[in-house]
């Protein structure tokens, strides 16, 4: 997730408002900023890593001449967060300026093909491929428009872009495309602009036009033009009024950050599989070799190395230790040596524990990989190899789309090193890699369908004094999901455990009205599911399931039931099965009058860059 915004203005400068704009775009990326003005004719670039006021502070942004320009700041997922790699890209001639959010999937077969005939890359971004493909494409057609050469460019992209690109060919003009990714046009009467997100210019204009996917837009002096990409058709939409205040457009309208990146998700998930080819393959190289492989990490990012260690025994016959951060210098400390391989997984790429199981394995010279949402972070510097989740910034200190986004990949990757190992059969990698695909579809459609219900689920058992929430095999890390959002956010005492494990112990607990959750796929475990559910009710618990739809058995033991979509594979269904709990936790903060967006004694980790 970065940020884009763009202006071409009646009169005076305009990079100060693209500085100010993009400035309000940084909850999208920050790792980076550049900017790119038209004067006289001539393309001017300035840009650097860093925070937007640091960099202006360093370069003087503001000082760039030219009343139309583009600018970015950026969350880095292709390349480090370095000046190279930073927004705007250009072709060779540099008469070509992009920004760009998104990711280009298939860049390195296009990179290839344009380095085999002499284009010269500097970054390692996917973003570059754009100018050099317009650029190549006006040599091979020098007949085309302009337009017509980002036309074709855009036919050969695979992978989501919202893009702004301006040319000292067209020195008036700026051209923006839009393949799932966000961009919105604002105009007033001084002139004309293009952002990721409306925040960037509400202080300027409440009137925008919303671009929709397979789309160009043409912006200049005179206004804005909508074009279709396919056949350069026009489409005419008028501007709506945006009745947004600044705070509710960071938010989306939405009056948390924590329900805003639950309602993410759908789009987090899309991106993640997207994730290079490449990095997944080096990495599951490096796990097939590994004699042993601790999966590291804290909190919400445990319980997806939990989840993982299923999906890795499940789909490759990798037996895997998940351990928590707090926990490895102790229980492996002594032990872990050079084959052992180390899998650390981090949001934010700084957990302090988890940074410490890492130094104590590199200096027993274990193999050190990681998974982090924020490249550029302490642990992408001490990996051998690392993938960035490409969920964007998480504000809401309750982690939700990253927890999914890590799921995502770490699926992927026990797909990737099952496909290595070969030991299970093609048809069902094809068939897993297929619902995987479909995984976004069905966390948009739970979302969609059951809010209300879990809305109403929260308000009825919103001052139970403690909750359980049980599962089976892969369930179980879902059950501590659930459990820790339950109690991080709305307080409420709650215990997670494999459900197996009731009649050791935890059912003396139970007595009348004692709110019981499971999570209950269709898998091999749905039969034994039954019985602790069964074991439960006996003793007065009210039963509250996460089923598939249409799951009769299960719905007639429950008190209340959230139902997701059907034909959800067992070593993937903790991606959309937490979903129904992490709205349940949200909802019921709000029905006991908490902030969820602020829990107490807890914050987020933050980046130290
Ligand atoms: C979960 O909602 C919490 N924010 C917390 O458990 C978090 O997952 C943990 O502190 C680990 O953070 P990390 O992923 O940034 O390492």
């Amino acid at each position: 997730m970065c940020g884009i915004f763009g202006c071409v203005l009646c009169e005076g400068n305009a990079a100060p408002l693209i500085r100010s704009s993009l400035k309000r775009l940084e909850y999208r990326g920050y790792d980076s900023v550049g900017i790119a003005t038209i004067f006289n004719g001539k393309i001017l670039v300035r840009k650097d890593q860093g925070k937007i006021d640091d960099v202006n502070a360093l370069i003087d942004l503001d000082g760039m001449p030219g009343s139309l320009g583009i600018g970015h700041t950026r969350w880095a997922t292709h390349g480090a967060p370095l000046k190279i790699n930073s927004h705007p890209h250009g072709d060779c001639t540099g008469e070509i300026m992009v920004v760009h959010n998104g990711i280009i999937e298939n860049f390195s077969e296009l990179k290839n093909e344009l380095e085999n005939i002499d284009h010269t890359f500097v970054s390692k971004t996917d973003t570059e491929v754009i100018p050099h493909l317009i650029e190549q494409t006006l040599k091979d057609n020098p007949k085309l428009s302009f337009i017509e050469a980002i036309q074709q460019t855009l036919k050969r992209l695979e992978g989501s872009y919202a893009l702004a690109i301006i040319s000292s060919k067209e020195p008036d003009k700026i051209f923006c495309a839009r393949n799932e990714s966000p961009l919105v046009l604002g105009i007033n009467g001084k002139g004309v602009y293009c952002a990721s997100d409306i925040p960037a210019f509400l202080p300027i204009t409440n009137k925008a036009v919303m671009l929709n996917n397979g789309e160009l837009a043409i912006l200049s002096k005179k206004g804005y033009e909508l074009k279709r990409i396919q056949d350069l058709s026009s489409v005419q939409r008028d501007p709506i009024t945006i009745e947004w205040t600044s705070e509710m457009a960071v938010k989306h309208g939405y009056p948390h950050f924590m329900i805003k990146e639950i309602h993410e998700q759908p789009e987090t998930l899309r991106n993640t599989l997207r994730m290079q080819d490449h990095y997944l393959d080096l990495l599951s190289t490096f796990l097939d070799r590994a004699n042993e492989v601790f999966l590291v990490a804290c909190g919400t990012s445990y319980h997806a190395c939990l989840a993982a260690s299923y999906m890795f025994s499940k789909l490759a016959f990798l037996p895997t230790y998940p351990v928590y951060g707090s926990e490895f210098v102790e229980q492996h400390g002594k032990s872990v040596s050079i084959d052992s391989t180390i899998l650390a997984v981090s949001q934010s790429g700084e957990t302090a524990d988890t940074i410490s199981s890492v130094c104590c394995a590199q200096q027993r010279a274990a193999t050190i990989l990681s998974l982090t949402n924020v490249i550029g972070s302490t642990l992408t510097r001490v990996s051998r190899v690392y993938i960035g989740t490409q969920a964007g910034p998480e504000i809401g200190v309750a982690a939700t789309k990253t927890f999914t986004s890590q799921l995502s990949v770490l699926a992927q990757l026990a797909l990737k090193l099952s496909k290595k190992r070969g030991k299970i059969s093609q048809d069902e990698i094809d068939c897993l890699e297929e619902k995987l695909l479909q995984i976004p579809e069905t966390v948009d459609t739970i979302v969609k369908t059951q809010e209300e219900k879990i809305k109403a689920i929260a308000n009825k058992y919103k001052d139970a004094k403690v909750f359980f929430f049980l599962g089976r095999g892969i369930s179980t890390a879902t059950a501590y999901e659930g459990r820790l959002k339950l109690m991080e956010i709305a307080y409420i005492p709650a215990i997670a455990f494999p459900a197996g494990e009731s009649k050791h112990g935890p059912i003396s607990l139970i007595e009348n009205g004692f709110p019981v959750v499971f999570i209950c796929p269709k898998d091999e475990t749905h039969k034994t599911v039954i019985g602790n559910i069964m074991e439960m009710k006996a003793r007065g618990a009210h039963i509250i399931s996460v089923i598939e739809q249409g799951d009769e058995e299960i719905k007639s033991l429950s008190e209340d039931y959230i139902e997701v979509p059907k034909g959800i594979p067992s070593v993937l269904s903790p991606i959309p099965f937490i979903v129904p709990l992490q709205l349940l936790a949200y909802y019921t903060a709000l029905a006991k009058g908490y902030n969820p967006d602020m829990p107490r004694n807890l914050a987020k980790s933050v980046t130290v860059k």
